[in-house]
């Protein structure tokens, strides 16, 4: 057994017990809020860090009193040692809590695999029920394959499985009604996030749609809806309609600012820790990782620089003195 150390807090004095880790920047799709159109050179390998190094990573997280982790990517499926590190961390007794956001096209063949291995908990990426459109977003995905991967993964005993549903304006607001729909029979958390400008061109601000069209999709079909609560989950706040097997959640970063509760650190693929999905502070900490005590000096230093609040409101135009949003793409920082 590690042993246990004071629980991480940052200079506003949120308390820190959640790690995403970027295990790639690599991606078999290239969604349109996640990377531009003509994709992005991937790191080289050795750019990335290695199986024995995320799992001493995290070895020194929990140390650190870091309970919960989140693997995403881009894509976390791409990597061929997926099941080892899932295997490496899980094995690790202070880690109560394995999840993994993906867009869901490998969980037919993987999803029993992932499950063996230690995983706990599944967020999916799903944005359309329409063939041809979701082709569009995803630019060259298989609707079908995911809807299987979705089902295959319902049928194993994770813990909830999450759908990520990210709102564009004009692309899939009109399908926000199916969307609560698809809650009736699944049991499901599904959460609308707004798109958040990170490395968007101009043509963000015509994608971005608030989120009131939820409620009022609600309202204009009669569906009674109450809040819940839900365990562990972060910035959504949750819903369920009257009858329904599965849940709704909101997560709007632009229009009402979660950061007063942020409990989470991320890590880059490339070894670099991010305070904040959205600044372009990060260190690196990559050389660290065999060598707790400098590694703990990063960690602390990474949460005594971290800010208080993102600044996607501004809509990306105004910069606020002395800092500057990321140089990063959402699928290089693992959103
Ligand atoms: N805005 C909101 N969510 C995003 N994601 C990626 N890019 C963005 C963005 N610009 C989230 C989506 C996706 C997951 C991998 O990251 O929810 O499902
Ligand atoms: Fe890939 Fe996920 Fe980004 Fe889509 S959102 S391009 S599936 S990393």
């Amino acid at each position: 057994m590690l042993k246990q150390q004071a629980v991480l807090h940052d200079s506003f004095g949120r308390r820190h017990d959640y790690i995403r880790i970027s295990v790639t920047d690599k991606c078999n799709l290239r969604c349109v809020y996640c990377m531009p159109e003509e994709g992005l050179p991937f790191f080289p390998d050795e750019r990335v860090l290695s199986c024995a190094e995320i799992i001493q990573m995290v070895k020194n997280f929990a140390r650190m009193g870091i309970k919960k982790v989140r693997l995403t990517g881009g894509e976390p499926l791409m990597r061929s040692d997926i099941i080892e590190i899932i295997k490496g961390i899980s094995a690790i007794t202070e880690i109560d809590d394995i999840s993994m956001t993906t867009n869901g096209l490998a969980l037919p063949k993987m999803a029993k695999r992932l499950y063996q291995a230690g995983l706990n908990r599944l967020n999916i990426s799903l944005d359309t029920f329409d063939k041809k459109r979701y082709k569009e977003i995803t630019r060259g995905g298989n609707l079908d394959r995911l809807l299987k991967g979705i089902d295959t993964a319902s049928q194993l005993p994770f813990k909830k499985i999450k759908i990520n549903t990210v709102i564009i304006n004009g692309q899939n607001d009109h399908e926000i009604a199916d969307f609560l729909k698809y809650t009736f029979d699944h049991d499901v958390n599904l959460r609308f996030i707004e798109f958040m400008p990170i490395q968007q061109d101009e043509r963000w601000k015509k994608q971005y749609r608030g989120l009131d069209a939820i409620f009022n999709a609600c309202q204009t079909n009669h569906w009674i809806y109450e809040p819940i609560r839900l365990d562990g989950n972060g910035p959504s706040e949750n819903y369920k309609i009257g009858g329904a097997k599965g849940s709704f959640g909101l997560i709007h970063p632009i229009s009402c600012n979660f950061c007063e509760s942020c409990n989470r650190l991320r890590i880059t693929a490339d070894g670099y820790i991010k305070s904040c999905l959205y600044w372009d502070d990060e260190e690196n900490i990559r050389a660290a990782i065999f060598d707790f005590d400098s590694f703990r000096e990063k960690i602390q230093h990474a949460l005594a620089i971290k800010p208080k609040n993102h600044e996607m409101a501004l809509l990306n135009q105004e910069q606020v003195k002395n800092k500057k949003p990321t140089w990063r793409h959402m699928s290089q920082i693992g959103g």
